[in-house]
């Protein structure tokens, strides 16, 4: 039952009053029935008197409103009734945070009054996110920089760090959904983690090239210098760390280089550690790594399905990796396959393996875009655009040099294309990092969609006999 009397005058304050106070305030009875909201809420919230309406109805139905004026993306408000209304009817509190369609960026803590019902404060924390997102992306950027200048002896390889790096956010996210380690895994974790794990593999640039791309059994001398990557990898990190200064990545970054070969169960190097003595994030980092190696192409392998490398990893699961971390892992790509804008289709080939592989890539990844809950994590969505840039930057390169000694006729119109795509994705990234100005929704997912299959099907497939002459 409700207990309007639980609630004082000051609480129950409707619009008009209250308008000095910076933050917005919106009350609810403990039956979670709209009792009254301060004017800064009917400010931040773009309302006018028809909130008045809503005073003793559920808070629902408010919420549900709302949606319909486009405040919520679609399942939004679904998922916060079954996530968050449970705890506040636990009485407990909890806050997020989340971006406004009009780009303003809003904390909403909700707590539980002493004498029943609930209070909602509402912050604009739009500057305080949009400095911490620059901060974030420079540091980023520095680290994405770091890891290059290892990996510029394979351009694919590139790829391959932020590759790992989204699934090891992925899994991280899901440990957490799915209650594992909550006394290590929140919002900072997963995403330091994520980025965190682009480096690591930084010390093999201190791998000779003779042993690092040699295709035939190793020696135990240059199993060795490999293995050395780890202890290698840590330091560099932490050097860096003295002249970058404050970077939040660099300290779990030099944990990960420096564990993402031990073995749960002690036989990986360099410390034969074991368990809970390899960090969280080594542990994640180590499977989504092989995973990435077994489905990816290498001079001497044809590239695995995804569920031949579950099998393989699944197997290893309580040896070589963590058991909860397979757990979860192998959650994140059923799911991953189950997202589907669209299928590669064999008619797509343009008649060179690499380019039709390179192709299938960048159909994943924009896939990856549409996939279960990353359309509404704003840290995931941030991942795959990277990725999406960094991929298809690198793809247009291959693509165009192989068109130039073609002699393609069409070449600069096609390659007008390729950076007309690139300016895109760029602007739909930054407005979407800095500002929250726009979201990812059905118009920017069908874009990207549009785009690659009409340039596949269609421009790509324009080069294919100039192409095939020179393979011949
Ligand atoms: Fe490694
Ligand atoms: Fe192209
Ligand atoms: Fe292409």
């Amino acid at each position: 039952m409700s207990d309007p009397n639980a609630l004082t005058a000051d609480q129950t304050t409707t619009a008009g009053a209250n308008a000095s106070v910076d933050h917005g305030l919106l009350w609810l009875d403990g039956d979670l029935r709209v009792v009254g909201h301060n004017a800064t809420y009917q400010q931040l919230m773009e309302l006018d008197g028809e909130l008045e309406t809503f005073i003793g109805r559920p808070f629902q139905e408010l919420l549900r409103s709302l949606q319909q004026r486009g405040e919520f993306v679609d399942g939004e408000v679904e998922r916060y009734l079954s996530d968050h209304l449970p705890i506040l009817r636990n009485r407990e509190s909890f806050k997020v945070e989340r971006v406004r369609p009009n780009g303003v960026a809003l904390s909403i803590s909700a707590v539980p009054l002493p004498g029943g019902g609930y209070v909602y404060v509402y912050h604009d924390v739009s500057e305080t996110r949009r400095l911490r997102e620059l901060q974030r992306r420079s540091a980023k950027a520095s680290v994405i920089a770091m890891a290059n200048l290892a990996e510029h002896r394979d351009a694919d390889t590139g790829i391959h760090v932020l590759r790992v790096a989204r699934l090891v956010g992925q899994t991280a996210r899901k440990l957490m959904m799915l209650g594992k380690f909550r006394a290590v895994i929140d919002e900072e974790f997963i995403e330091r983690a994520a980025t965190a794990s682009i480096l690591h593999d930084i010390g093999k640039i201190t791998t000779p090239d003779h042993i690092l791309l040699k295709t035939g059994e190793l020696s135990a001398t240059e199993r060795q210098t490999i293995q050395e990557h780890t202890t290698i990898g840590a330091r560099l990190i932490r050097q860096a760390k003295l002249t970058m200064g404050d970077n939040p990545y660099l300290d779990m970054g030099a944990e990960i280089a420096l564990t993402h070969h031990e073995w749960f169960d002690g036989g990986g190097y360099p410390h034969s550690l074991a368990g809970a003595e390899i960090s969280l994030a080594g542990r994640i980092c180590t499977v989504a790594d092989v995973f990435d190696a077994l489905t990816s192409h290498r001079p001497y392998k044809t590239p695995w399905t995804a569920q031949q490398a579950l099998h393989r990893i699944q197997e290893k699961s309580g040896s070589q990796f963590d058991p909860a971390v397979v757990a979860a892992f192998v959650e994140v790509i059923k799911e991953r396959e189950t997202a589907c804008l669209f299928p590669w289709d064999d008619a797509m080939s343009v008649g060179n393996p690499r380019i039709d592989e390179q192709h299938r890539i960048l159909i994943d990844t924009v896939n990856q875009l549409a996939g279960v809950g990353s359309l509404h994590n704003h840290y995931a969505v941030a991942m795959i655009i990277d990725e999406l840039l960094v991929y298809a930057a690198f793809h247009f390169d291959f693509e165009e040099k192989l068109m130039s000694s073609a002699d393609f006729p069409h070449f600069d119109e096609h390659q007008r294309m390729h950076q007309e795509f690139v300016r895109w994705v760029e602007d739909f990234r930054d407005d979407f990092i800095a500002y929250g100005k726009k979201a990812l929704g059905e118009p920017v997912l069908a874009f990207l969609k549009d785009w690659l299959k009409q340039h596949i099907f269609e421009e790509d497939q324009r080069y294919r006999p100039f192409v095939e002459k020179l393979a011949i």
